[in-house]
């Protein structure tokens, strides 16, 4: 499925609030944050000549995220910022001064985030980034997971200390449970999604997420005339789309927002004009993509920012890995997992599509920008589907 932007809206500026939350500043402040965690690294970004030429664009970078903060998805840049943020609001508020990041580790700010707990739901690398930053300051943390959430997913979470509340149902019912247990114990949620009179704390998630624009268009040869953004509730497509924007004014790219047929939440809201919560279908194998509620501030930016909604489908999403995994001629490997590259594969499929390529104006001229957002966060699950183990993926492909 495949549908222009036709709202109001689009090409129109942000909201003021958004131009806030997603612009210079804050990246700026969540790049100085990421200065102060030990294991920060910028991720690479890789140029794939091979599959450019196999696609008839000009260029291909994909920025790896799988190598991000050892979390293995760019989920680990949003939730522990907005951690942090948070604890040093707090104790700004209660030393009545301004506390700086760099007070983190202060006897004052530690015994202040002793006192907080952070709780959120997930499907599961949210959870892990809201549970290493929580465990980054010294704070509690409670994640709420849902029953498709793989037992391997849900020990990576708790093995930064977190402690773990398993709930019957899907994402979007851990979400509710999640802010209902939290409003009545006094906890903070820190969720990737917003809904009405909840946007600040999501707000401050995306904020993180700006990070990788910042990285990639330091590196690129060229900014790029294309982008495709892999959806689940739509804070990662919003937040890199709305600071390109910032960034580049009318020279930002084509933005493509790409999701599983069966969990298109942002396709539907496109295509009503307004947020809505889609039926439940099977389960996707891009499970971390696999959420039937948009966030209302990740449409509200990609309202007017997005210039195409897409749908991909289950092979796409596992021949992406492997196509990843074993690159045709000199392209570096990739260790991408089941959610990480579904914007790849929805460049593949339009660069495919005589009229898909024709809409979105893709051409031999196209440099086009995707972003791996996750390399192999479920192991197991990975080699299963690649029949190769994530190590294996880039040791084969060393240099001799
Ligand atoms: C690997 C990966 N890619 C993409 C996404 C989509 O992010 P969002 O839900 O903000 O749209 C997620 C969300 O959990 C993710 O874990």
């Amino acid at each position: 499925m495949f549908l222009l932007n036709r709202h109001p809206d689009h090409r129109q500026p942000l909201t003021q609030q958004d131009a806030v939350t997603l612009g210079l500043a804050g990246a700026g402040e969540a790049e100085r944050f990421l200065g102060h965690r030990d294991n920060h690294a910028e991720t690479p970004l890789h140029a794939l000549p091979a599959l450019a030429d196999e696609l008839g664009i000009r260029a291909l970078h994909i920025k790896d995220e799988g190598k991000r903060l050892g979390l293995g998805s760019f989920k680990a840049l949003g939730g522990a910022y907005a951690v942090m943020h948070l604890v040093l609001e707090e104790a700004g508020r209660r030393l009545g001064r301004s506390v700086d990041v760099a007070e983190l580790h202060s006897a004052d700010v530690k015994a202040i985030a002793a006192g907080m707990t952070f709780a959120c739901a997930t499907d599961g690398n949210h959870g892990r980034s809201v549970a290493q930053g929580a465990g980054l300051v010294g704070a509690r943390s409670v994640i709420f997971v849902h029953s498709g959430v793989s037992n391997e997913r849900v020990a990576a979470i708790a093995r930064f200390g977190a402690d773990i509340v398993r709930i019957a149902g899907d994402y979007d019912q851990s979400v509710r449970e999640a802010a209902r247990v939290a409003a009545e114990r006094g906890w903070t949620v820190v969720s990737d999604t917003s809904w009405p009179g909840y946007e600040r704390i999501p707000g401050l998630v995306m904020q993180g997420y700006t990070v990788i624009v910042r990285e990639a268009l330091k590196r690129m040869p060229k900014p790029p005339t294309h982008i495709f953004l892999q959806a689940g509730v739509g804070g990662f497509a919003a937040a890199v789309a709305g600071h390109l924007a910032i960034v580049l004014g009318e020279a930002r790219p084509t933005v493509t927002v790409v999701e599983p047929a069966r969990a298109a939440c942002l396709f539907e809201t496109a295509k009503a004009g307004h947020p809505v919560a889609i039926a439940h279908s099977k389960p996707t194998v891009m499970a971390m993509l696999e959420c039937y509620e948009p966030s209302l501030v990740a449409w509200r930016v990609l309202s007017r920012i997005a210039d195409a909604f897409m749908t991909v489908d289950e092979d796409d999403a596992v021949g992406v890995m492997n196509r990843l995994a074993r690159p045709a001629g000199n392209d570096p490997a990739i260790v991408s997992g089941e959610s990480g590259g579904a914007g790849l594969a929805g460049l593949i499929r339009s660069a495919g599509d005589r009229e898909m390529r024709a809409a979105l104006g893709l051409d031999a001229d196209s440099r086009v920008l995707i972003i791996n957002s996750e390399g192999a966060t479920d192991p197991g699950r990975y080699a299963e589907l690649v029949g190769m183990a994530p190590d294996e993926v880039t040791r084969e492909r060393q240099p001799a």
